[in-house]
């Protein structure tokens, strides 16, 4: 029995932000940004658009990439790290939105490496008989949770969306080859959003304070995406007992090229396997990895069969890897 990429979808923003708008915004250059970071533009959400908003315009896509109607739904999985409200959850908008009557649904808090979870929850559902699609979207509205007046943070981030829906098809050999998933709650601190949760509730002390959006230390966040990205990245190969070489095409989270291109090159891949779209969205998060595999698909650089290495890192920490037949 296989479990292959059905259909993929992707929502991105109109409006772009470039590095040269952000220099009118804070002390940066564009240089310095695209030399640390890759990053050229990201793109903002409108303020009458949420993170669930552009969940449902990627699932709608690949929906009809799917060939499937949203009742043939069996869960909605939404992994974000800025839902539209703390509850309901935004699995429920998007399970609305698609008409996915016969579904259940529930959001993955897991910051950038929400899809890497979800895909593991996702492979392990649809190995009973019951359950025949399953819908995963990563969807952020970073731009709300940013401070605008911060240069080491504001510089790094973006809005959008990307949906997959997995399904079961007895006819092809597709689906999960390995996976290595990790979390670590030593370093919470050093790249979190302080307040508006059960522990700092939004006050007028803690808007004074800007609380509320991300904090985080870049320099040690770096080298432990690094550490932690190859590691998991060299356990599922070997665990598959495969060759960098043998993969058609390695998606890690984009948050920085830099990061990218370190992992790529501890791991032994080309550059050439490596996909890269940092430079047009910036960083985000939980959505990254989505937009990637349905850009990779919609260009032609993926198809059912090939080999996938799926790769992230985020707060938590949480972390991990995906070895995939898509
Ligand atoms: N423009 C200009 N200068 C900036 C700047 C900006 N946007 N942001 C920071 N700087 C300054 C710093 O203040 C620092 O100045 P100082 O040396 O006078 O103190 C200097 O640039 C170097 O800062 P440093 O933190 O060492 O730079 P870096 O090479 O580590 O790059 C990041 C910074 C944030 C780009 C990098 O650390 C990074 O990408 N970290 C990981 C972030 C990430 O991936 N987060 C999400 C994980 S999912």
């Amino acid at each position: 029995m296989g479990i292959r990429i059905v259909g993929t979808g992707s929502y991105i923003p109109e409006k772009v932000l470039t590095n040269f708008d952000l220099q009118k915004m804070v002390d940066t250059s564009d240089e310095w940004i695209q030399v640390r970071t890759g990053i050229v533009e990201r793109h903002i959400a409108p303020d009458d658009m949420c993170t669930g908003d552009m969940a449902v315009k990627a699932a709608e896509k690949a929906l009809e990439a799917a060939g499937i109607d949203g009742s043939e739904i069996s869960a909605v999985i939404v992994a974000t790290t800025t839902p539209d409200y703390n509850f309901p959850n935004t699995a429920s908008l998007v399970q609305r939105s698609i008409g996915a009557v016969s579904a259940f649904g529930f959001d993955i808090s897991a910051a950038c490496s929400g899809m890497i979870y979800s895909l593991e929850l996702a492979y392990s559902l649809l190995l009973q008989k019951k359950y025949r699609y399953v819908l995963l979207c990563g969807a952020e509205k970073l731009s709300c949770i940013t401070n605008w007046q911060d240069r080491n943070t504001c510089v790094l981030f973006g809005d959008g969306a990307g949906a997959v829906i997995l399904g079961r098809d007895d006819s092809c050999d597709s689906g999960q080859i390995a996976s290595d998933l990790h979390i670590d709650g030593n370093y919470r601190e050093i790249l979190q959003m302080p307040a508006g949760g059960s522990r700092n509730p939004a006050s007028h002390e803690t808007v004074e304070k800007r609380m509320h959006y991300i904090h985080m230390l870049g320099r040690e966040t770096f080298k432990l995406a690094v550490n932690a990205m190859t590691g998991a990245c060299r356990k599922v190969l070997a665990d598959a007992g495969m060759e960098g070489s043998q993969v058609k095409l390695v998606i890690p989270h984009q948050a920085n090229k830099r990061i990218i291109e370190a992992v790529a090159q501890r791991i032994g891949v080309q550059k050439e396997q490596v996909f890269i779209n940092v430079n047009k969205y910036g960083n985000t998060s939980a959505a990254s990895i989505a937009i990637c595999i349905d850009e990779a698909f919609r260009g032609g650089l993926l198809r059912t069969g090939d080999v996938i290495l799926l790769v992230a890192f985020g707060s938590g920490l949480t972390w991990g890897a995906q070895l995939l037949r898509a």
